[in-house]
């Protein structure tokens, strides 16, 4: 066998193996080898194929040491074919070895990354409910509805116009003191009361007429344990022939008798709105002691309702209604007081710092 040829098989054998070295791990399975993550084991798989391309494929030196086999002397061809083969054989088998375990790993990192635990606790959804204000409007709601009130829906945000001119409140009037509010630059403001729903009712439906209308209003209060400056009434208006105050007394005695109880009883105590006259405060007994006195009624034996009154005929008349053919009697109930006292609540703060603690006695 020419010396020279079979030199040329040892140093391609010779360079393979220094280049297969670093992949001997994963024939013999060193821990190093199975520990390997997915992406770092698919290159080490790329750069297996690479060595398999340049020690294996057309250009290689064994392919080349191939082709020489033929052209070598007679007699030493068989033993120079067979170390050719011989090589390139053991140096197949490596690549191979070292190409299955990587293999292997490639796929029990992608079945562990796909991987789902069954026996991880599933995430129970949280299941929401009613705020204690919408059980309220609510229960306000279903009492007028079957009094024969429909239920109105308005804007937040208003005109002077409404929140106090057409009530019969113009500019400069000190009514507007206590009720001031939040503007816009526009002109608009938070509205801060629901009265002004009186007016958009008459001037939609117009006369007769006899509605509710909860809903959102604003004014510039301070927080305390009865104060926000956000809160919720409810504003009520009947306006038909013939409506006296025996009408408006009648119809919240009988609020009063399905809200709290048919033993309530209620009080009206004089006193002033600009957009109602006669005016009157609204006040119920107490559900808790019936009158006795106790610490929910701040031993007064009665809890106030709210405002109401004998709609001024400048409103009728601002809204479109003749004062001459129509009366009517109008109120409007503080919802999270009302609220407070029903649940024993302290602070009506508490129905809007949305601590779920809190909330969730409601569900
Ligand atoms: C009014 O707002 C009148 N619009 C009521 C009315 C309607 C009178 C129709 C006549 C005819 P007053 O400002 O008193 O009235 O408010 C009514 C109720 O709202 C009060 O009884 C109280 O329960 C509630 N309230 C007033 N200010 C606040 C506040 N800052 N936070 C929580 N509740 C409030």
């Amino acid at each position: 066998m020419s010396g020279a040829q079979a030199k040329e098989v040892d140093l391609a054998s010779e360079a393979f193996e220094r280049e297969f070295e670093r992949f001997a791990r994963f024939i013999r399975n060193d821990s190093s080898a199975v520990t390997l993550g997915l992406s770092d084991a698919e290159a080490e798989l790329r750069a297996l194929n690479e060595i398999r391309t340049r020690h294996l494929g057309k250009k290689s030196a064994i392919v080349g040491a191939k082709k020489l086999i033929g052209r070598v002397a007679a007699e030493d061809r068989a033993s120079f074919g067979q170390l050719v083969q011989k090589t390139e054989a053991a140096m197949a088998q490596s690549i191979e070895g070292a190409e299955a375990s990587l293999n292997a790993i490639i796929k029990s990192a992608r079945q562990a990354r796909e991987a789902i635990d069954v026996t991880i606790p599933g995430r129970r959804p949280r299941q929401g409910h009613l705020h204690p204000i919408t059980l309220m409007c609510q229960r306000i709601e279903d009492i007028f509805v079957s009094l024969g009130y429909a239920v109105e829906d308005d804007r937040e945000i208003e005109t002077d116009f409404y929140n106090f001119d057409a009530l019969n409140i113009p500019e400069g009037h000190p009514a507007r003191d206590p009720q001031d509010t939040f503007y816009t630059t526009e002109g608009f403001a938070l509205r801060s009361q629901t009265s002004t729903v009186q007016i958009h009712a008459m001037q939609r439906r117009g006369a007769p007429v006899r509605m509710i209308a909860p809903g959102r209003v604003f004014r510039r209060d301070t927080p305390d344990p009865t104060h926000n400056p956000m809160f919720y009434q409810v504003e009520g208006l009947c306006v038909d022939r013939g409506i006296t105050m025996a009408h408006l007394k009648g119809t919240l005695a009988e609020f009063a008798h399905r809200l709290f109880g048919p033993e309530t009883k209620t009080r009206f105590r004089p006193s002033y709105f600009p957009f109602t006259e006669p005016s009157a405060e609204v006040d119920y007994s107490c559900f808790n002691c019936g009158g006795a006195g106790c610490r929910i009624c701040k031993w007064s034996g009665w809890i106030e309702l709210g405002g109401s009154g004998m709609v001024h005929p400048n409103v009728l008349r601002r809204a479109n209604v003749d004062p001459e053919e129509f009366t009517g009697f109008a109120f409007g109930l503080g919802i999270d007081r009302t609220c407070a006292r029903i649940y024993q609540l302290d602070d009506i703060r508490l129905l809007f710092e949305n601590d779920v603690r809190f909330l969730e006695q409601f569900r």
